[in-house]
């Protein structure tokens, strides 16, 4: 405690007493792992700014004030919780629905200060339809993210509670699109190439309109320009949406992503979980199918033939792209949003020599593990 006291007194006091400036090109270097320079925080450009010259679009809220919001924190109000922190549903004094993010579970306090600062400085960056708002932050009696609240849960609890009906098939749709589009404008669209790690069913927040929104940017990184790749240790992230070069090498690149994303939307198609207590891992479980071209079979039983066929073998055929072993025969995102979205799909392009073809998707299925597990450096199960 006594160091997360001494950090806030120096680091969160320059923070958020500096004034609204951007970054020289010299302060903007990450350090050699790619994460935040944390450390110099002074150097560190986490203002409440999306855009240069624009207006601060969070604010610091005071304890007081989301304590009130949540009721105390009661666990009434508790919505979800994940590897890294409990996430609190709150109402404003204006009614302004939030959810309050109350990091937990660090290995230490300088951990936590270190996750708290990697998303808010990621996050509070972005700006996008299909990326989750960021209202705030309190730095009072912990720490803690405010966002605007997403009245319909996660991809996840929607695609898998079994008390709920099944998701139609237009809401996947617009599922898989908005994500990929989401996740485009963070590699592509925004200030600085952010790879986000953890793409995933429950990372994926919907709007009232189910509109979807990339959520939890603990893990998310920044890949200077001119840099090809980024090796990371410890690698930390969920089985079974994890690219092979991530999981075996530690690298992480724009593909380390894509690989994700393959894999969310065959979870979207198929309703499956993408590790399960059977051990076979959905890619694996997916394979056969997409090898022979039989999208039908990948469809959630529950939806019988309620689905737009067309749209299956977009979803399905860019999956099967993205999923694939050698990262450089993976799509980008921009190419994603081109199958998924173009009139006309030029599949010639994207066919393989034989001999890369033949490469053996490294799978999950040896591994004993439930569908939800994580991996980070706590070895903390990962619900969400
Ligand atoms: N803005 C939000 N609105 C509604 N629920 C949320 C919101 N943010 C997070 N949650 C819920 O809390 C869970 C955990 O949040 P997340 O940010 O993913 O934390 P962690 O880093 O621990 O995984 C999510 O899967 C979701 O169910
Ligand atoms: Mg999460």
């Amino acid at each position: 405690m006594a160091h997360l006291s001494l950090l806030r007194k120096n680091s969160f006091k320059r923070l958020f007493s500096a004034s609204i400036s951007r970054r020289s090109a010299e302060e903007e270097t990450p350090k050699q792992d790619g994460s935040l320079m944390h450390e110099n925080i002074k150097t560190l450009d986490i203002f409440p700014v999306t855009e240069q010259c624009q207006k601060p679009t969070w604010k610091c809220f005071s304890y007081e004030e989301i304590f009130e919001a949540t009721n105390g924190f009661h666990k009434e109000n508790l919505v979800g919780r994940g590897g890294y922190a409990e996430v609190y549903r709150g109402v404003l004094k204006t009614g302004e629905v939030i959810a309050v993010k109350r990091l937990m579970r660090a290995s230490s306090d300088e951990q936590k200060v270190k996750d708290f600062l990697t998303e808010l400085g990621t996050i509070g960056h972005v700006h996008h339809p299909n990326v989750s708002a960021l209202l705030g932050c309190c730095i009072d009696n912990d720490l803690h993210l405010i966002f605007e609240f997403s009245i319909r849960g996660s991809v996840s609890s929607l695609l898998h509670d079994e008390s709920t009906p099944p998701l139609g098939w237009k809401v996947r749709y617009k599922i898989a699109i908005g994500t990929a589009r989401g996740l485009h404008y963070l590699h592509k669209g925004c200030q600085r190439r952010i790879i986000h790690r953890d793409i995933k069913a429950s990372n994926v927040l919907l709007t009232a309109n189910f509109e979807p929104q990339i959520s939890d940017f603990g893990l998310a990184k920044w890949l200077p320009s001119q840099w090809t790749h980024h090796s990371v240790k410890p690698i930390e992230g969920t089985l079974g949406y994890l690219a092979p070069e991530y999981f075996m090498h530690g690298i992480v690149d724009e593909k380390t992503d894509v690989f994700a994303f393959g894999v969310l939307l065959l979870e979207i198609i198929s309703g499956r979980q993408p590790v399960d207590g059977s051990h076979l891992s959905l890619i694996t479980w997916a394979k056969p199918h997409l090898n022979e071209g039989n999208m039908k079979m990948l469809i959630d039983d529950r939806l019988g033939s309620e689905y737009d066929a067309q749209q299956l073998e977009r979803l399905a055929l860019t999956a099967s792209l993205c999923i694939r072993p050698s990262a450089t025969w993976r799509p980008s995102m921009s190419e994603v949003l081109e199958l998924l979205e173009k009139d006309e799909m030029i599949i010639e392009r994207w066919k393989m020599p034989d001999q890369e073809e033949e490469e053996e998707f490294w799978g999950f299925d040896d591994l004993e593990c439930d569908s939800s597990s994580s991996i980070s450096p706590l070895n903390s199960s990962d619900s969400s």
